[in-house]
């Protein structure tokens, strides 16, 4: 009796739920979003572009405790930057939905 006990706990705590909260970022919405935002006209995943690319931009955050909020300011609200020479307004993301926005910003430091 005692044994199926602790065989039933243990099983609880390997397989259990903690899985959930740290899963991968939605790659197939992250990449619609950079889309249909035009992300990609200025940056790509490995090249760096007018844009950096985001494995750089990753590199950049690795260990910085502030890089969702930072990113998520960031891709959400107008700001300016340079390019050869001209400053210009870099790009906002096509979305309100928080959900959306901050797998963004996890898909790209994932890189
Ligand atoms: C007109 C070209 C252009 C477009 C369009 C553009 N970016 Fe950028 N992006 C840049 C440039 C240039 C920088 C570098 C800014 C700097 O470091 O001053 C940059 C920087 C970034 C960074 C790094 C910020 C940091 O703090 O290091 C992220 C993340 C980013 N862009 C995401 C996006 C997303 C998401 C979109 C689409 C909503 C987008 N960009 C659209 C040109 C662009």
């Amino acid at each position: 009796m005692k044994l199926s006990i602790i065989g039933a706990t243990l099983a609880l705590v390997l397989c259990g739920p903690a899985s959930a909260a740290d899963k991968a970022p939605d790659e197939a919405g992250a990449m619609n979003l950079l889309k249909a935002s035009k992300c990609m006209t200025c940056h790509s995943i490995d090249k760096k572009k007018d844009g950096p690319a985001y494995s750089a931009v990753a590199e950049k955050y690795r260990d910085d405790p502030e890089a969702v909020a930072t990113l998520t300011d960031w891709v959400s609200n107008i700001h300016p930057v340079e390019i050869d020479g001209e400053e210009e307004d870099h790009g906002v993301v096509k979305t309100k939905d928080a959900a959306k926005i901050d797998n963004l910003v996890k898909w790209i430091l994932s890189h």
